[in-house]
């Protein structure tokens, strides 16, 4: 059985010369097991023929935006919900650009617009366009939004030059198709995740929050997405788009993000508490703005829940993974407050220094876990998720085999 039978796979076509391997792709992924629908844009027509791809793939093309009839077969909202993935091959800088820009201005860009499954984007074009300034601003832009870069490869360019710029072969595009859809470590494993802060309403305009940025929650609901588990994200306020292939609930609230928490956390194999939720939220919230009448003002606080906690004392409690931001001490605090919360695995990080932290895109780690610790260096957010996943990984799969043996 391959990793792409019954997948649903859009095929993109833009306009490069490129667009010749298509067809050749096109059989490949069929030949996997992949149902294979075609998008062109006009450019592509002038490579190749939609009857081309139509013969292959036994589907209509589907060519247009605003065309009723093509409309009628099925609309452009449809086709970006029936596919399970979607490979823009070959990419021009065009293409690159429009989605950068989250342009709609053809049918192709706006499947990608309105998708919420996974794109990958074979970039082809001369290597002095790629090598542009302006082309590897939208590559930056576009990696940020979650798209998968695919390629380009270096060689012989139909232009005559030799560089970066050659879309990948379809071989190497199949190949990588399949790795992407081949089950993971933590396939059928469901993980939990806060992130973000909370915010704790003064009153209508006013909150008590803090400087959590949600990078590194977000950068861990990818790397554990892509270890294969169906991830579920309950995050505060932040400025990050959700990531996609994921199911997501916002709140404000440390109360909202302990309801949504344990309404799931019996259903769930790990729980990973990254949140910074707030210890305290005002006892009353004021129905009004408050007015600054006096010199001075107090709030009385009252404690939040500990969700970590919580979730750790549950009968049928997951495999629990808690962070832990200190000053100073970092893992004598670390690992008392592991005990005292009852957690498989803390993270402990120092806060407060030049470097790492809160609001920074680097951090280091140092893991707790019973009878042993491992030190991950200063590194971006997303390399430190990817390495904190894989701990997550092996400490669980190890403690499940284990509960498996007894
Ligand atoms: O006690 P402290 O806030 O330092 O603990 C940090 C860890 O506990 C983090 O994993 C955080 O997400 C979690 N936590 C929680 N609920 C709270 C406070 C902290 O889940 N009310």
């Amino acid at each position: 059985m391959s990793s792409l039978d019954n997948k649903k796979i859009l095929l993109g076509v833009t306009g490069g010369i490129a667009a010749y391997k298509s067809a050749v792709l096109l059989r490949a992924l069929q030949a996997a097991g992949a149902e294979v629908r075609v998008v062109m844009t006009s450019a592509a027509q002038a490579f190749v023929t939609p009857l081309t791809f139509q013969a292959l793939s036994g589907h209509p093309v589907y060519t247009e935006l605003l065309d009723p009839g093509q409309e009628a077969s099925m609309d452009h909202i449809s086709l970006a919900r029936w596919a399970d993935f979607i490979l823009v091959a070959p990419a021009t800088a065009d293409f690159i650009a429009r989605v950068a820009n989250g342009h709609a201005n053809d049918l192709l860009s706006t499947l990608c617009l309105a998708a919420t499954v996974p794109i990958a984007l074979a970039p082809a074009m001369n290597q002095g366009m790629w090598l542009n300034v302006a082309t590897q601003g939208n590559i930056e832009t576009i990696s940020g939004y979650g798209y998968q870069l695919w390629g380009p490869d270096e060689g012989d360019q139909a232009c005559g030059e030799t560089g970066p710029g050659r879309m990948l072969e379809p071989e190497a595009l199949l190949a990588k198709v399949m790795d992407f859809f081949a089950p993971g470590p933590l396939q059928d494993v469901s993980v939990l995740l806060t992130a973000g802060g909370t915010q704790e309403p003064i009153d209508p305009v006013r909150f008590v929050g803090n400087r959590s940025s949600g990078r590194m929650g977000y950068a861990l609901v990818e790397a554990m997405r892509d270890l294969g588990a169906e991830v579920t994200l309950i995050s505060g306020p932040v400025s990050l788009l959700p990531p996609t292939g994921i199911e997501f609930h916002s709140i404000q609230t440390a109360q909202e993000m302990y309801a949504e928490v344990m309404a799931r956390a019996s259903d769930c194999n790990i729980f990973v508490a990254v949140a910074a939720v707030a210890d305290y939220r005002p006892g009353e919230v004021a129905k009004e703005k408050i007015k600054k009448r006096n010199d001075s003002l107090s709030l009385e606080m009252v404690r939040n829940p500990d969700i970590l906690a919580d979730v750790s004392a549950l009968d049928d409690a997951p495999f629990t993974v808690g962070f832990a931001a200190e000053t100073e001490q970092v893992e004598a605090y670390a690992e008392a407050k592991r005990l005292a919360k009852g957690v498989d695995m803390i993270a402990a990080n120092q806060v407060g220094t030049s470097e790492g932290g809160f609001e920074s895109d680097r951090n280091a780690l140092t893991l707790l876990w019973e009878g042993g610790r491992e030190s991950l260096p200063m590194m971006n957010k997303s390399q430190l998720a990817r390495q904190l996943a894989d701990r997550i990984k092996t400490h669980y799969l190890k403690v499940e085999n284990a509960r498996n043996e007894n």
